[in-house]
């Protein structure tokens, strides 16, 4: 078995990450650009598993999940909660789905609803918190659905494509979170 069923949504679930899928992640950082920009990996060389080991090799503070489709078990990216902080309880989201074609059919808004049900009801978090470029708008769009909030601004700390870009904050508490949201496309 390739992938296992850990948490089950509408159109897709999300497994333990499979290091058998390097290359597809290998073609996604070097071939996708806006996933490699919006996701931070553009500037680096990513040409081995080596280069790979925040995916397969998270810390002790971080879950990371594969993103796979329930009808025909394909991978469509990654997601993970890190920076897990039991004290203060509260995380910070990451997330791409790799290839546009898979892009902006709801499958991002649908796996951070199942990452902040988990996040909130089985890891007992209080509060769960992302950053985004600020041209990001796809990102934005996605987070506003599922209720993240913006709550803070860094002006132009980011310089990507010859141009400086502010980072956003986002976040959403405890309460702030509905699992029942239907807002899958
Ligand atoms: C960000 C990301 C995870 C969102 O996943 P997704 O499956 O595309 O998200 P969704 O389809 O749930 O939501 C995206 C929304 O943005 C909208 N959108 C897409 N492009 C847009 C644009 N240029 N301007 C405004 N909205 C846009 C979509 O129409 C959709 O909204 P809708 O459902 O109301 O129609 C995904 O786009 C991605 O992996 N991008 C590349 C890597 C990345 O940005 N990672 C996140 C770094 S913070």
């Amino acid at each position: 078995m390739k992938y296992y069923k850990k948490i089950v949504g509408e159109r897709l679930y999300l497994s333990p990450i499979n290091a058998d899928e390097v290359n597809t992640y290998l073609k996604w950082m070097n071939e996708d650009k806006t996933l490699a920009v919006e996701f931070g990996q553009y500037p680096l060389m990513v040409s081995s598993k080596s280069d790979l080991n925040w995916l397969y090799e998270p810390p002790q503070n971080m879950r990371r999940f594969a993103i796979v489709l329930l009808d025909n078990d394909m991978l469509i990216g990654s997601i993970s909660l890190h920076n897990i902080d039991h004290l203060n309880r509260n995380a910070y989201i990451g997330i791409f789905i790799g290839g546009e074609e898979q892009r902006s059919k709801g499958y991002g808004a649908e796996a951070i609803r199942l990452v902040l049900n988990y996040g909130f009801k089985t890891m007992n978090l209080h509060s769960i918190n992302l950053t985004v470029h600020a041209d990001n708008f796809a990102g934005i769009s996605c987070y506003k659905k599922v209720g993240f909030l913006e709550v803070g601004r860094l002006p132009e700390v980011l310089f990507i494509d010859g141009k400086y870009v502010d980072k956003i904050y986002m976040s959403i508490l405890e309460h702030e979170f509905s699992s029942d949201s239907n807002n899958t496309k």
